[in-house]
């Protein structure tokens, strides 16, 4: 039997439905990629199609932004929406990480962005699974409410643009992540859910190495272009991404993370001006 290529095993995780199966496919895929690596063999990158939509679970039921009830995290009903929007948000980020891989792969790249990505692709399903956890300890479960139906959206629009869909995705969505993260991490910290602190901190140190690897990559691309980066991602974010940047910003982590302020700035100032 021909060995599979890593696109094929990003398109097998992209087609399961299932959230646990999804995810223990695609740990199983990231175990099977670093083996390899470091046995010193080659997966090969090779081409496949991967689907427009991911395949997803029945539920939870997909709701626009607009209808999903808003959450008040001051109960516990708030602090389950909460949670539930968080497995979201990382079950769309599992796919996501693989969605590149798949999508982009007829454009060389050394296989260090392949390591990034798949190691990426191992946490988010790790992220989902202990927010999963979280949910079953506050007896609910990943399904029980409706979710936001736009997640997948920054993907479709950036399908046809490699550079577009690491300044939106890494660099702009899972940036923001590292911006309202302490504050959900305060709410259960207040609520005494340790369970949930505990995962949240992964969660926020994992992601700044998320943001991390879309910065390298996409300064890498430039270079590759001989581009300047920040005019290019201003150009990207104004192109493909749908609304202002928001402050207050998480210099600190954004910084750590390779993503400088004049990056950032421009961009929501021009529709909140800063002072
Ligand atoms: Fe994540
Ligand atoms: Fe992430």
């Amino acid at each position: 039997m021909t060995p599979k290529t890593l696109s094929e095993m990003a398109v097998e995780v992209l087609t399961t439905a299932d959230g646990h199966e999804k995810t223990a496919l695609s740990r199983a895929h990231a175990r099977t990629w670093f083996a390899a690596r470091e046995g010193g063999e080659l997966i090969e990158i090779g081409t496949a199609a991967p689907p427009m939509q991911p395949a997803r679970p029945v539920r939870p039921t997909l709701l626009d932004p607009r209808d999903v009830p808003r959450r008040r995290p001051g109960s516990q009903k708030g602090r389950i929406a909460i949670l539930h929007a968080v497995a979201h948000i990382e079950l769309n980020a599992v796919d996501l990480h693989w969605d590149i891989i798949a999508r982009f792969s007829e454009i060389p790249m050394p296989l260090g962005f392949y390591d990034d990505w798949v190691k990426s692709a191992d946490e988010e399903s790790k992220h989902f699974n202990l927010i999963c956890e979280c949910l079953e300890a506050n007896d609910s479960f990943y399904g029980a409410l409706p979710a936001h139906a736009g997640m997948w959206r920054a993907a479709e629009d950036t399908a046809g643009d490699f550079m577009g869909r690491l300044a939106v995705v890494p660099m702009v969505l899972e940036a923001r992540g590292l911006d309202v993260t302490p504050g959900m991490i305060d709410i259960f910290q207040k609520a005494g859910d340790e369970k949930a602190v505990t995962a949240m901190n992964v969660i926020y140190a994992e992601e700044v190495g998320h943001v991390a690897y879309g910065s390298k990559w996409f300064h890498f691309l430039c270079g590759r272009h001989e581009k300047d980066p920040k005019e290019v991602f201003h150009h990207l974010v104004r192109t493909y991404f749908h609304g202002p940047l928001k402050p207050p910003f998480n210099e600190e982590k954004r910084a750590e993370a390779g993503l400088p302020p004049d990056f950032y700035w421009p961009l929501a100032e021009e529709r909140h001006p800063k002072g």
